[in-house]
């Protein structure tokens, strides 16, 4: 992973060989020809995005790609994780046969992390793979789900059950897009920077507290600056992991309980990152449990978590069993062990498949429900 600093822009990349590819950072990138046209595969680009995003900034990216005589799509799916459904990822394969596509062709992702995870998985499929651009339009997708190629949709009976790694050709984040997405979303976006500093960078903990009004003040440089160091501790991750066959695993901190809250609740109830915000401090909780943290550092957690505005406690519907039955077909699940991300310190993360059961029903049972 490496840094430039005498560009307009920032720029990381993730280190995977023939396959690295950059992560632009900066405002305006989307109106950028530059930022977009040289990891284009050929003249035929579809952009996938979705009805609330294609009013704010379709025109603006398609006048960004077109001209040279390239052919440039769209395809506009209705919005929400509900919609993460094969057979949106369909409707992305008819527009793109529709419309003649081959293998030289391009998808561009223009959205959050829903439209992200779709285009990505339609990108790995179609004619056995093709290029595809993220243009993460939301926090959560800038900070996270744009970069390391995890593409997929959901089962009804499991979230991301269906998907493929896939890596995209570029990451091009325009952190104006910023400011016009919802507030509940920005708090959604904070849960996983918040992650970054809980499993990997104390400092990054003590940065984010000094800077969480900043932050949901939608302060530009405060919002680079998180945005840069949590791309910056993924694309070290998936360059050293990109399969999950290890470490990256750490990146599910909270998801765990969060992928079983929103599974439970029915996708989009809970944002995603709603429910990776309460995930975390059950993670936390659990972790006090077994001795690795102290109350007060759970408490300071749960600070942290709420002063991002994000639910700090478990949907008053779901018992410990329903936690339990969801859990279990967790992806990170070995047999029939289960497996946690849990914190052994403050900015220090482990896989743990030792916790005693009853330890973990009485979390389960105890954690405070709203
Ligand atoms: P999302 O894609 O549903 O976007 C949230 C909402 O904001 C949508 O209604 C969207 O249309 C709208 N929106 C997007 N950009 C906007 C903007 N700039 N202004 C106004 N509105 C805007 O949700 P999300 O939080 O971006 O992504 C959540 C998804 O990401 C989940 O499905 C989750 O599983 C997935 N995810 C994937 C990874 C990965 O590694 N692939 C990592 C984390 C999360
Ligand atoms: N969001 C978890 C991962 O990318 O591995």
């Amino acid at each position: 992973m490496t840094a430039s600093s005498a560009l307009p822009y920032q720029r990381l990349h993730v280190e995977l060989d023939a396959r690295r590819y950059p992560i632009h950072v900066g405002p305006g990138l989307l109106d950028d020809p530059d930022m977009l046209v040289p990891y284009l595969a050929g003249q035929q680009v579809m952009i996938v995005t979705s009805e609330t995003v294609a009013p704010l900034y379709l025109e603006r990216l398609k006048h960004a790609l077109s001209g040279d005589g390239r052919d440039v799509r769209e395809i506009v799916l209705p919005d929400g994780e509900h919609t993460k459904t094969l057979a949106s990822v369909e409707r992305i394969w008819d527009a793109l046969l529709a419309a003649g596509f081959n293998r030289r062709c391009t998808l561009v992702a223009l959205g959050g992390g829903v439209i992200g995870d779709m285009a990505g998985f339609a990108a790995a499929c179609y004619q056995r793979g093709v290029a595809f651009v993220q243009v993460p339009t939301t926090l959560l997708s800038q900070v996270d789900s744009s970069v390391g190629g995890k593409t997929g949709v959901n089962h009804p009976r499991g979230k991301n059950m269906l998907g493929a790694f896939w890596q995209p050709r570029a990451v091009v984040i325009d952190t104006r897009t910023l400011t016009t997405l919802p507030a509940r979303e920005l708090s959604a976006g904070l849960a996983e920077v918040i992650k970054y500093g809980l499993i990997q960078d104390v400092d990054f903990i003590a940065w984010l507290e000094a800077r969480m009004s900043a932050l949901r003040a939608l302060d530009a440089d405060a919002l680079t600056d998180a945005i840069l160091r949590s791309c910056a501790i993924k694309a070290e991750i998936v360059a050293a992991d990109e399969t999950e066959q290890g470490q990256r695993a750490l990146l599910n901190l909270g998801h765990t309980f969060g992928h079983a809250i929103e599974s439970h609740q029915g996708y989009g109830n809970w944002l995603h990152g709603e429910a990776v915000g309460a995930g975390m401090l059950m993670a936390a909780a659990l972790s006090q449990r077994l001795g690795w943290l102290e109350p007060d550092e759970v408490l300071r957690v749960e600070a942290l978590i709420a002063h991002a505005g994000l639910p700090v406690t478990a949907p008053a519907s779901m018992s410990g069993d329903d936690f339990l039955s969801i859990m279990r077909l967790d992806k990170k699940n070995i047999d029939a062990r289960l497996r946690l991300v849990l914190l052994s310190r403050l900015g220090d993360a482990c896989i743990h498949d030792a916790t005693p059961s009853d330890m973990l029903d009485a979390l389960l049972t105890d954690f405070p429900r709203r």
